[in-house]
């Protein structure tokens, strides 16, 4: 595997920091007379106009040139000294006009530091892929709010937060910070969370900007894909994540897509973005990803950022002398810069500054609220016997592995949060980029003990299978943990669990039939053992509450109520890339190509189109209480297709069920059989029922067609199936017929000729 190195001051000794903090006040800015634009009776629109026809040609520049805001020794660069310590980037502000600097941080689950003796202890929520695991919007919402308050508090008005690539390749290293497989659950929940972070008057971005859904390569490799096949998957989880949570920028990829970067592609950036989309905000790079000033800035980058990632400041003297020889029009410049001040005016940043010191941050509010979050999403994979959930009177309880004594693991790379605490098992590999390993010291074993003080609660490492299985057979129960260290910079080689843990498991499990499993992983994976395991609940990275919202579930505190926003494949054969492209990297790198022949068939889709059987299909999520699925109506209301059902909760304890709907055309082809087109979570009391109603995004029904850059619906009938998972046997349906209709490329309805 081949690690980026960030920064090559690495001690990763945490300081806690926040002791001594002075809370500032949130100082709002003051008209001038003669600076209109602070006047914020005026819309956006027009207060950048006004800005911008003060600024001077370098003033213009500063807010395009974006530096690391950290020491890299190796590369002799020092941070700015407005910047914030360890922190992702920073942009010089304009102070004569009252443009404040921009301070970045990563990422989407909560404020990362670079590596580095200080960094800021801050809450972090489960992964990514937790919070699409709950299908619930709000949540989603409350944990961008949660997080957007924190890098407030920080002093931060950028989050690099926004991660919605489409889970193509589970062994994708980060995985865990993006949403799923599905263009409709990743973009709608992605946008929730954008919208939480952006409701604290500060800019998130939507990223990685496009189809970077590997890490193996990331800088060098090449995806090929059809415009159609895109604008159908990955582009439209984007394009939905961008419409529900209007980011205030979008951060364009390492890679190159049909031969071109990211970041200087004039289709994805200028067509697709700008003028398809109409998107107002700007453009930044990955850290890295800028290669050029004229092609780049033509092309549509409107910033390069975390200098010296970069080999050089392309935005910096060289974009003076082209806009000053006219190979960048000075109009593009304005453009450029325009994008940028429109976000902040739009958003707040203007209006109301950060802290200039850091506030006090209510770490126990927010321990709740990423409790909340981790528990909507763990999903119940199994429960056979209905051993889950245990009794609080079990007398003999054995935890095993997984580090559940200290604490629960999280994801690697910038996003990486530092808790409160510290790391609960310091001197894992690698302690470096994309290290360092990290376990959030809420441990599970505690909380078990807290859920269960009666019981006696034995621990054992799993280091050694055979005492592991000794402890287990004296057992009532037991309860082992597996993880898998996933990160940025890289991807895992299989879907197997690592470190022999799958034999740990297997030993368990024959030791004692009440096994109970807890995976800590990144994205899917394999389970050889599953037919011994008596339940298996995916816990994600549970962030920093994670111990305690583990042990809720499995007492059954909280009922579990996450569905898989991922397909489990039964194996490696079943994906559209039996290897993994360019793995092992080289030392020296080099380009390839990605071919993307499943086009827009991801996930469950190429499942269904291939006749795969998954171990765990997408959408699958079981309850400690029973659902039933019911009265499935379909109308059409003024050209918008509505669906209508009953949830019905047949069982004894009050619980959530993810209702799912998906269509399936009867007389045309699509990419795959079928696609999911409304989904809705709700709270359903025993006995009781609940009626709920999806309007059907139009796109979801139709094939855009790319020489009109429209969305086709064909007339004909489509099966509508209301479901609990994509591969629901229980799933009941009606068919609807469907006129033929034209929608632009925003799925508005084109006025018939
Ligand atoms: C990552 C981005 C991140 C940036 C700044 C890059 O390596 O790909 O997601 O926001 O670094 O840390």
């Amino acid at each position: 595997m081949q690690f980026k190195k960030k920064i090559s001051l690495m001690a990763s000794a945490i300081a806690l920091c926040c002791g001594g903090m002075v809370a500032a006040a949130d100082t709002a800015t003051v008209a001038q007379p003669d600076q209109p634009w602070m006047n914020r009776q005026l819309g956006a629109d027009q207060r950048t106009e006004l800005v911008l026809q003060a600024m001077t040609l370098d003033e213009k520049l500063k807010l395009v040139m974006g530096y690391l805001g950290a020491d890299d020794e190796g590369k002799h660069f020092k941070r700015p000294p407005a910047s914030h310590k360890q922190s992702a980037g920073f942009i010089y502000g304009v102070e004569r006009l009252q443009i404040p600097p921009l301070w970045q941080t990563d990422a989407g689950v909560g404020v990362a530091s670079q590596a580095g003796p200080e960094a800021r202890p801050a809450t972090a929520l489960p992964s990514g892929l937790n919070t699409a695991a709950t299908w619930d919007l709000q949540t989603a919402f409350d944990g961008g709010a949660m997080i957007g308050a924190e890098a407030r508090s920080y002093g931060f008005n950028v989050l690099l937060a926004g991660g919605v690539n489409l889970m193509r390749e589970p062994r994708n290293g980060r995985n865990f910070e993006y949403a799923g497989e599905d263009p409709l659950l990743a973009g709608k929940i992605v946008g929730a969370q954008i919208k939480g972070i952006q409701s604290n008057h500060i800019i998130s971005t939507l990223k990685h900007y496009a189809l970077n859904d590997q890490e193996t390569g990331r800088t060098t490799l090449n995806v090929k894909i059809e415009e159609q096949a895109a604008r159908m998957s990955d582009l439209l989880a984007m394009q939905i994540a961008k419409e529900e949570g209007n980011p205030g920028s979008v951060m364009c990829s390492y890679n190159r897509i049909n031969g071109v970067y990211a970041c200087e592609h004039n289709y994805l950036l200028n067509q697709v973005l700008k003028q398809d989309w109409g998107f107002k905000g700007w453009v930044m790079s990955d850290w890295g990803a800028t290669h050029s000033t004229v092609p780049a800035a033509n092309a549509g980058l409107d910033q390069q950022s975390g200098l010296p990632f970069d080999v050089a400041e392309y935005f910096g003297a060289a974009l003076k002398e082209a806009v000053q020889n006219g190979w960048v029009p000075q109009a593009r410049l304005d453009d450029m810069a325009r994008r940028v001040l429109h976000s902040m005016f739009e958003h707040g940043v203007v209006d109301r500054p950060v802290p200039a010191t850091p506030e006090a941050i209510d770490f126990k509010a927010h321990a709740a609220v990423t409790l909340r979050d981790a528990q909507e999403g763990m999903v119940l994979l199994k429960n056979a016997g209905r051993v889950l959930p245990l009794s609080s009177s079990i007398k003999k309880i054995a935890v095993i592995g997984g580090y559940a004594d200290k604490g629960v693991m999280a994801g690697g790379g910038s996003s990486l949060v530092y808790p409160a605490g510290g790391n609960a098992v310091p001197g894992l590999e690698p302690k470096f980029w994309p290290g360092p390993v990290m376990v959030y010291p809420s441990s599970p074993l505690s909380a078990i003990e807290r859920q269960a003080p009666q019981a006696k609660v034995s621990f054992n490492d799993g280091n050694d299978p055979a005492a592991a299985a000794k402890l287990a057979k004296d057992a009532d129960v037991v309860v082992v943990f597996a993880t898998q260290w996933t990160g940025e910079a890289f991807d895992v080689p299989n879907l197997s669990l690592p470190n022999k843990q799958d034999a740990l498991i297997a030993a368990v499990a024959a030791a004692n039939p009440k096994t109970v499993v807890v995976l800590e992983t990144g994205g899917p994976v394999t389970m050889p053992w599953l037919p011994k395991a008596a339940a298996v609940l995916e816990a994600w990275y549970p962030g920093t509450s994670g111990g305690d919202a583990i042990a809720g579930v499995l007492f059954g505190a909280a009922n579990p109520s996450g569905h898989l926003p991922v397909t489990f494949p039964a194996s490696e054969a079943q994906l559209p890339r039996v290897e993994l492209d360019g793995y092992p990297e080289p030392k020296e790198p080099r380009r390839f190509d990605v071919d993307y022949h499943e086009g827009a068939a991801v996930g469950y889709k190429w499942f269904d189109l291939k006749g795969h059987q998954p171990l765990f299909p997408f959408g699958h999520g079981l309850s400690y209480t029973e659902f039933a699925l019911s009265d499935l109506d379909a109308r059409v209301e003024q050209g918008v297709l509505q669906a209508s059902f009953t949830v019905k909760n047949v069982g004894k304890v009050s619980g959530k069920q993810v209702a799912q709907v998906y269509a399936a055309p009867l007389d045309v082809r699509w990419e795959a059989p079928k696609r999911l087109v409304g989904f809705r979570k709700v709270e359903v009391k025993p006995g009781a029922g609940v009626k709920a109603s999806v309007s059907v995004d139009p796109r979801l029904l139709a094939m855009y067609d790319t020489a009109s850059k429209t969305w086709k619906v064909a007339a004909g009938n489509y099966k509508l199936m209301l479901a609990s998972d994509a591969m629901d046997q229980k799933a009941s349906s009606v068919v609807v017929h469907l006129d033929a209709a034209v929608y632009d490329v925003n799925g508005r309805p084109v006025a018939a000729k």
